[in-house]
């Protein structure tokens, strides 16, 4: 086999030993149950093994919805003694259990790719039509009880909501968090070395989140109230005006168009008010202090995804299309998570350096949006040279390219099926 047959390989391996029959995990051990944006990104790859499948790693998800519309951050379809905090720590009743926060919401955008690209269409228009009605409920919930004032941006509520769990950018706001005072044992520092994981009193404040929307009776006005974590993510911000705009197409295509002026009325708003976050200086989007009303000067690779909504103008794109090009120069193998000036980088250490193979990928899809193709084919040259040199590892040492965190991991293979080989 030449090296691309193997990778190609490689890859399709991961998912099929990765799924545990209708969802897959992001890797065995570290991960062992489905996450929401996991989810939508290794649909993508499925497309490339067995399309039916792809179908039925959203339906397994959505398995997970709750009544009000909000597609959970992880559905514990069943136990595992691997993971801290598990459903008994959560304690939502539902079945499946699931945790009470969501994550950046791709979903949608992925079952267009997914409905656009696949070969068997009648298959696609079956499944899309069956969709359809809980994508908009997920995208009605972020905007209803995360936006309860119509402000233009959503609201989370833990670190863990944007997907990029320790981002610096999350620091002082985490700091303001009561440590939890309970005993508890974590589980991650079984799987990875604790060099690359979040330090214990980042963890005791994650802790203390967690039961703190169990104590609100996960009731949307307290916690949007009296949260001590309330930050308004740029990324996640971004990821949903996508996704909206994406639904909004797939409404065209379903076979029963339904009103969507609401979630018009929400992307227009969201429009309005996104040109507030651009920092001149820095060249990018920052994430924004609820509490303290004002922006969070970190600059993190979630900056540039208002590309992927398409939020920017073009002169801010072809500024950050030339910031994006300096940071490849300091940390060569893929875009670094937080920038390789900020004084919190650490290349090893996840969300606060190292390059996430979907992240390259969202931000190269805005880059190719804007006209920015070269910069988006470096994008997609670098991730595929990390892949070649280290695997499919869950995230990468961007100076380096060593991978660190969990092996095998199914987002990444799902990425190189659908972006690089
Ligand atoms: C970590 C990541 C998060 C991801 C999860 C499963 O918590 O920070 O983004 O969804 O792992 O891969």
């Amino acid at each position: 086999m030449n090296k691309l047959d193997n990778l190609v390989a490689q890859a399709k391996d991961i998912l099929r030993t990765n799924d545990l029959g209708g969802y897959t995990v992001p890797t065995k051990g570290l991960y062992p149950f489905q996450w929401n944006w996991d989810a939508g990104v290794t649909a993508l790859g499925w497309l490339y093994v067995d399309e039916l499948r792809a179908w039925t790693e959203f339906e397994k998800l959505f398995e997970g919805q709750w009544e009000n519309g909000m597609v959970p951050h992880i559905v514990f379809h069943q136990e595992s003694d691997d993971y801290f905090p598990g459903p008994d720590q959560w304690k939502v009743e539902g079945n499946p259990p699931s945790t009470s926060i969501s994550q950046p919401p791709l979903l949608a955008t992925m079952v267009r790719i997914i409905y656009e690209q696949s070969k068997d269409k009648e298959l696609a228009q079956t499944k899309l039509d069956a969709l359809m009605p809980k994508l908009i409920r997920y995208h009605e919930w972020w905007y209803r009880e995360r936006d309860p004032e119509n402000t233009g941006l959503v609201s989370s509520y833990h670190p863990w909501e944007s997907g990029m769990d320790n981002s610096p950018a999350w620091d002082d706001v985490l700091q303001r968090v009561p440590q939890v005072t309970r005993p508890y044992q974590r589980r991650d520092l079984n799987h990875v070395d604790s060099k690359q994981r979040p330090l214990k009193e980042q963890y005791d404040r994650y802790i203390y989140l967690v039961d703190f929307f169990r104590e609100n009776d996960f009731d949307y006005q307290k916690i949007y109230q009296n949260c001590p974590f309330h930050t308004q993510d740029i990324s996640l911000n971004a990821v949903l005006q996508r996704g909206t705009l994406d639904l909004i197409h797939l409404n065209k295509v379903a076979s029963v168009a339904v009103d969507m002026s609401s979630l018009e009325a929400s992307a227009a708003k969201a429009e309005e008010v996104f040109p507030a976050l651009w920092d001149a200086e820095r060249h990018l989007f920052l994430n924004r202090d609820h509490d303290l009303a004002k922006t969070i000067p970190v600059s993190t690779s979630g900056g540039f995804m208002p590309l992927y909504s398409y939020s920017a103008t073009p002169e801010q794109a072809a500024l950050m299309a030339a910031e994006i090009k300096e940071w490849l120069v300091l940390g060569p193998s893929g875009l670094a998570s937080t920038s390789p000036l900020e004084s919190t980088f650490d290349a090893k250490r996840y969300w606060r350096g190292p390059s996430w193979l979907h992240i390259n990928w969202m931000i190269a899809d805005g880059l190719k949006h804007y006209g920015h193709d070269d910069v988006a084919e470096q994008l997609r040259q670098v991730s595929r040279a990390i892949i070649e040199q280290s695997g499919y590892f869950e995230y990468f040492d961007p100076i380096t390219g060593e991978g660190c965190g969990g092996k095998d991991f199914s987002w990444t293979a799902a990425i190189a099926l659908h972006w690089l080989l």
